[in-house]
């Protein structure tokens, strides 16, 4: 690997581009859980000791190329800074002819950070001119945003074609963990996938499918899967149009022998900020949506993880935010930390949303390794190749 203390590398004085993935939890303006600001402090450090000047790149949220309020990372910036007691330099403006002369007044052992890389239409296509005008702002890129290394987009992939470019410590410590305990795994492979990002992850299942003996879905995943099967799920957060992949996805469970289980029961309410009622599927009116998962479907996920050897788990089970429906996904933490420490077998976490209700539940230390990884923990487990990673490599 091309990594960032491998290298020895010489940067005093450098202009280093320092790619990592900030897109934490935010409520109203507020950071509302900071696992990765505080993951990628290390890199910050160990390169304001080997005095580079540092420019920070990373992204929140996803606004399609254009600037939108409320995903600036102005207030990352300020956590960071807070964090390391040292100033950040924000700059507010997109990239343009003056950002370059800006980064150049900076001084050794400095922070400058950039606005979210998202806003510029140039980032998520991959553009090449943008890959080009990003690389000419710095003398070395670095990589520490293993979570946004499955996206081939400009601030990830196309900017390693135009400078020299090196992996980050913690983007090192993640595939190192990662690889080593997909070649440990041992069977029978659970896998539980939830959460509320659908769109892309209902396509990794069907090629997880050959991989796991069980696979639990809840969270918006699972009301998909009810809803395609023919369930009323009342106004619940669902994706449309994947009724043929929801078939693929069965026929291959059955082919490959892979358990696929959907919640049996469910605590509904007819707004965020409800209280919750638990029923069974069937039961769902249309004016109520499903914001966790019920007692039985709670027993069931324990009686399969009880005999697993490996337990994978991305996306909570329900809207955990509220504390009327968080008990799904508190008890799925309970179910695999216990397990864990029991009988010792591997269980990783991984995601965003995943990591935020870890913290929240204080169950941090218990489990194998905890990814800040979702999405990209997954295409890793698919045995996919990273486009970021493939990049360096
Ligand atoms: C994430 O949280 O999954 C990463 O930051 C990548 O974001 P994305 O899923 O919007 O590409
Ligand atoms: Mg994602």
């Amino acid at each position: 690997m091309n990594n960032l203390l491998d290298q020895n590398l010489t940067l005093k004085g450098k202009k280093v581009l320092l790619r990592v993935d900030l897109n934490v939890p935010m409520k109203s303006g507020t950071i509302t859980e900071t696992s990765r600001i505080e993951k990628i402090l290390p890199t910050i450090k160990l390169l304001i000791e080997k005095e580079a000047k540092i420019i920070i790149l990373s992204h929140i949220g996803r606004p399609k190329g254009k600037m939108v309020e409320g995903m600036s990372l102005e207030p990352i910036s300020k956590k960071i800074s807070e964090f390391l007691n040292k100033e950040v330099l924000f700059d507010k403006n997109q990239i343009n002819e003056n950002t370059i002369s800006k980064i150049n007044k900076i001084s050794n052992g400095s922070i400058m950070m950039l606005e979210n890389i998202r806003f510029n239409e140039g980032e998520e296509i991959n553009d090449k001119e943008f890959s080009k005008k990003i690389a000419s702002l710095g003398d070395v890129y670095i990589n520490d945003a293993f979570s946004c290394s499955h996206r081939a987009h400009a601030s990830i992939e196309g900017i390693t074609k135009h400078i020299s470019s090196y992996f980050g410590l913690q983007i090192t410590e993640e595939t190192n963990a990662l690889k080593r305990i997909t070649s440990e795994i041992k069977k029978p492979i659970t896998l539980i996938i939830g959460g509320s990002k659908i769109s892309t992850k209902i396509k990794i299942i069907k090629n997880l499918i050959k991989k796991f003996d069980d696979i639990i879905i809840v969270g918006g995943m699972a009301n998909t899967m009810l809803k395609h099967t023919g369930s009323k799920i009342g106004k619940s957060l669902h994706e449309h149009d994947c009724e043929n992949l929801i078939k693929e996805i069965l026929e291959k469970s059955k082919a490959y022998n892979c358990q696929i289980n959907c919640p049996i029961d469910v605590i509904v309410s007819k707004n965020f900020y409800g209280t919750g009622k638990n029923k069974e599927i069937g039961e769902i009116e249309n004016d109520e949506m499903i914001l966790d998962i019920g007692p039985k479907t709670i027993l069931s996920i324990k009686k399969i993880i009880d005999s697993s050897n490996t337990v994978l788990w991305n996306g909570p089970a329900g809207y955990f935010e509220n504390s009327n429906f968080a008990n799904g996904t508190k008890e799925i933490i309970k179910i695999i930390t216990e397990k864990t420490l029991k009988d010792k077998i591997f269980s990783v976490a991984g995601g965003g949303e995943t990591v935020a209700a870890i913290n929240k539940f204080n169950k941090f230390d218990s489990f194998t390794f905890v990814s800040t990884a979702g999405g990209a923990f997954l295409e890793f487990l698919e045995g996919k190749k990273l486009p970021g990673i493939s990049a360096i490599n």
